[in-house]
Parts: structure tokens; C-alpha cells; sequence
């Protein structure tokens, strides 16, 4: 769980690297998961820099959460190739049948499920990486399946 005290220690521990920014931002995903709102000013002071500037930081790199994930993570594919075998119907999918967001966690914090910009499976699009294990081909029912826990 978040705790300022040990990431204020981390931000002081990494803050004299050149570029400090990066290497905080992911030590401190690596600690809790994700960057909690609050590291940002504490970064920003130990930095030099606008909060601004590290927020845009964290916006800008897909990797960087601001909030905790789900227990499961769902990282769906949108780049070209599997937008060309159809990704963007997956998205509908999502919404109509089972009203879920891309790029969110359900309420319940079970599931997030998020954008990702080509995982190299491009020859096996659609694809996703479901809780770490690379899935190719995918289609409605299977991303059904992923959704309420299933085995695919
Ligand atoms: Fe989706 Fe490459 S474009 S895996």
C-alpha cells in the first residue's frame, strides 16, 4: 500500500541520478504498483521542476499508473496490425456486453483493462497480455471468457 514515508525515502534515495525523473516514476511503480498522486509534488521539489512537468511525465508514458490496478490485468492491443483484424470491435465488445471501460478498473478493483501499443504478436492480432501471458487471435467470446475469469 501507499506510504509517503518510503516513497518520500526513495525519491531522496534516487534524486542526485541525471534524468531522476524516470528512474522515480518506476521505482515507485515497482513499490506500490503504481505512482500515487501524492509523490508527484515531492518529486517535483526534489527535482527542481513543475508538478506540471511530472505529471505530463507520468500522462505521457503509458506504463505509469495512477491508481492501483486490478487484481487482473487485461492489456489489449491497439495498434495497427490488430486494428486491421479488428481490435476496435473488441473495444465495442467490451462496452456493450459487458460494460467495461479500456484504460480503467472495474469498481470492484477486479479488473483493469488497458491500452497497450503493439506487443510484438502482430502476425496473431488481436492481442493481449492477460496478467502477463501473451494471447493471440483473440475474439469476442474468448475476451468474454478473460473477463469473467474463464480459462480461453
Ligand atoms: Fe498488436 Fe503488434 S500491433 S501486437
Amino acid at each position: 500500500a501507499w506510504d509517503i514515508e518510503v516513497a518520500r525515502a526513495l525519491i531522496t534515495r534516487l534524486s542526485s541520478l541525471d534524468g531522476a525523473v524516470m528512474p522515480i516514476l518506476h521505482a515507485l511503480q515497482d513499490e506500490f504498483g503504481y505512482v500515487d498522486r501524492a509523490a508527484v509534488p515531492l518529486i517535483a521539489d526534489a527535482l527542481n521542476l513543475s508538478r506540471a512537468e511530472v505529471q505530463g511525465t507520468i500522462s505521457f508514458y503509458h506504463d505509469f499508473r495512477d491508481e492501483p490496478a486490478g487484481r487482473r490485468v487485461i492489456k489489449l492491443c491497439r495498434a495497427e496490425a490488430c486494428q486491421a483484424v479488428g481490435c476496435e470491435n473488441l473495444v465495442d465488445h467490451l462496452r456493450t456486453r459487458h460494460g467495461l471501460a479500456v484504460d480503467a478498473t472495474t469498481a470492484d478493483g477486479d479488473l483493469t483493462i488497458e491500452t497497450v501499443y503493439c506487443l510484438g504478436n502482430c502476425a496473431l492480432g488481436p492481442a493481449a497480455l492477460v496478467d502477463g501471458e501473451l494471447v493471440g487471435r483473440l475474439d469476442a467470446q474468448r475476451l468474454s471468457a478473460l473477463c469473467e475469469g474463464r480459462a480461453v
